[in-house]
């Protein structure tokens, strides 16, 4: 764990413009078993699910990113958790193609959505789940495997995207997909935005080192010394699933000790209840697909 609360870019934080894909919950239930928080015998309430959904959609509009839409499809009530929708860089999609059988359906639509809307469309040969195991840190793409995603598809993700993959193994059926288990908090890699500090920010993130075999948390460690590691508690209330402009931090509002990490890192953490979508197995991450043109 870093030993110094204030980093020297702490004070340079600076938001920054994103655009992502999101998918309204209208057909959202639990009917089914695909890990462990999701319990069909468990009621679930669609309406709530849609005003907490609308809540983090008016929040990123109302900070200034721009959120696409794709329309729901009956009968599949996961498409609300768009980041596994596939995996988008430099203005190429990389399709989904789902490990779970109850999700694939969604691949068609999705891989449709992004050609219609100018998208380089790859088509997936090896199970992967798109940025729910695959999170874009700087240039490095960080790549999960344990439960869904097929570590075959590390090597076509950096294939189709010429970059460097590293190789992470989840190993709590809690935290299946990477994105449950490591937050990316400063996408961009490179200058500060910010002019005057002359300072370069390296891209950060925050993780639960308990998600990941022991190899994994040696990297996690050696490429990422100022890492925020949150407490077990509050990767348990998915606080690790969150998205970052880089200032602004949306988390769960449960996960007090990792709000108070980022306040005395100089992010803003901005807290959004999905509760009634945790019931699916996802959270504000999950619910957020981010486009990155070329
Ligand atoms: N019920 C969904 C599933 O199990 C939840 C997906 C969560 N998505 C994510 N990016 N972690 O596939």
């Amino acid at each position: 764990m870093s030993t110094s609360l204030q980093p020297a870019d702490s004070a340079t934080r600076v938001a920054q413009h994103r655009r992502y894909l999101m998918c309204a919950p209208r057909h959202f239930t639990v009917s089914y078993t695909i890990n462990p928080w999701m319990e069909p015998r468990n009621p679930t309430d669609t309406a709530k699910a849609m005003e907490q959904w609308q809540t983090l959609y008016d929040t990123y509009v109302a900070l200034g990113h721009d959120v696409e839409l794709i329309d729901p499809v009956e009968g599949l009530p996961d498409m609300v958790y768009t980041a596994n929708g596939g995996f988008v860089v430099d203005g190429r999609a990389l399709g989904v193609r789902f490990r779970v059988d109850e999700r694939r359906g969604e691949e068609r639509p999705f891989m449709d959505w992004f050609a219609r809307n100018g998208f380089e469309v790859v088509e997936p040969v090896s199970v992967q789940e798109g940025e729910g195991d695959f999170l874009l840190v700087g240039d490095t793409i960080l790549a999960g495997t344990g439960f869904r995603s097929a570590s075959d598809s590390h090597r076509e993700v950096a294939e189709v995207f010429g970059r460097e993959v590293v190789s992470l193994r989840l190993v709590d059926p809690r935290f299946y997909h990477l994105d449950t288990a490591i937050s990316v908090l400063d996408p961009v890699e490179g200058p500060s935005t910010l002019s005057g500090t002359g300072g370069v920010e390296k891209a950060n993130i925050a993780y639960l080192p308990g998600a990941f075999d022991e190899a994994s948390r040696a990297i996690l460690r050696e490429r990422y010394p100022d890492a925020i590691e949150v407490s077990d508690a509050d990767g348990a209330v998915f606080g690790l699933n969150s998205a970052s402009d880089g200032y602004n931090v949306f988390i769960s509002p449960r996960a007090t000790g990792f709000e108070q990490q980022l306040r005395d890192r100089g992010y803003n953490p901005v807290l959004i209840d999905l509760s009634e979508l945790l019931l699916g197995g996802g959270g504000i991450k999950c619910c957020t697909l981010e486009l990155r043109g070329k």
